[in-house]
């Protein structure tokens, strides 16, 4: 398959997609986002790609946002199918079964940082500034921004960041726990490896349940969480892995993980 707005590299079981419209800042315009969707459909099918960094071409940004030129000309109509469509796209990457991290370049702005936050995790760049800018618009969040940014940072950083449109910095972002780690710009998809190469070494079956347990868990009330967490504790001791795993331990040794 061919892209015309990102590249799709693999290496060491890693699929490193980047957004690629550096002219534009990387801006998310709909073939962007369509082609998203395409690459993780591929990635989801091929049993080399245990992993996925997201990042951004050029050095200035991950991505400024969704296309505002695009934006401009859609009617109130077109805009809400565009919401609910990509908000699919979005979903599908918060609900992936590898390991999905951002790797913040840059400028994470609008549809760029709800991108991001739809990643199981976010590595930023020491340049990288965050912000939902769209009241600047007259427009407000429309891929899950004001859902998933109160979820990650709370309700009263969430509303000051949707509704003065501020950008903050890396540092910051940190703080308020939007990114895991800020790291130097030279080192940021090496750390994202790195980071992804320790996943890889755990029970592959493990991972893709936690990363489940997680992300349904926190749709659900406490007591449901921890039932649906219950179901998927005792799933994995239907696992080959698990066997291993706890044999391994007793026999001290390494465990050798078949993901079945
Ligand atoms: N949509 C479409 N084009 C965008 C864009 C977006 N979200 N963000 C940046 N661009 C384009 C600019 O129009 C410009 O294109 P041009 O060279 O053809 O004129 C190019 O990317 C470079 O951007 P520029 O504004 O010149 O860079 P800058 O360094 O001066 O400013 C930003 C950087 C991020 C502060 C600024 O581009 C910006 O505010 N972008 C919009 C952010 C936003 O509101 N996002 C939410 C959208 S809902």
């Amino acid at each position: 398959m061919s892209y015309q707005n990102l590249l799709f590299e693999q290496k060491d079981g890693i699929a490193i997609l980047t957004i690629n419209r550096p002219d534009k800042l990387n801006a998310l315009n709909q073939q962007t986002i369509d082609e998203l969707a395409a690459a993780f459909a591929v990635i989801r099918s091929d049993d080399s790609i245990k992993g996925v960094i997201l990042t951004g071409a050029g050095e200035k940004a991950f991505a400024a946002g969704a296309d505002i030129e695009e934006l401009s000309k859609l009617s109130a109509v077109e805009a809400r199918e565009a919401s609910l469509t990509n908000n699919k796209v979005l979903s599908t990457i918060e609900h992936f079964p590898k390991p999905v991290m951002a790797a913040v370049n840059g400028f994470c702005l609008g549809g760029g940082n709800e991108l991001a936050m739809a990643c199981h995790l976010r590595w930023a760049a020491e340049n990288a500034k965050f912000g939902q800018p769209e009241v600047n618009l007259g427009l407000i969040c429309g891929y899950g921004g004001t859902q998933r940014l109160a979820r990650l940072v709370g309700k009263g950083r969430a509303i000051e960041l949707v509704i003065s449109g501020n950008m903050i910095d890396a540092p910051e972002a940190h703080r308020i726990g939007l990114v895991n780690h800020v790291v130097p710009r030279a080192e940021l998809i090496g750390a994202c490896e790195k980071f992804l190469q320790t996943v890889f070494q755990k029970g592959p079956v493990a991972v893709k349940l936690s990363l489940d347990a997680v992300n349904r868990g926190l749709e659900m009330t406490l007591e449901d969480g921890i039932a649906y967490e219950a179901n998927l504790f005792g799933l994995a001791f239907s696992t080959a892995d698990m066997r291993e795993g706890t044999k391994a331990f007793l026999e001290k040794r390494k465990a050798a993980f078949q993901g079945k």
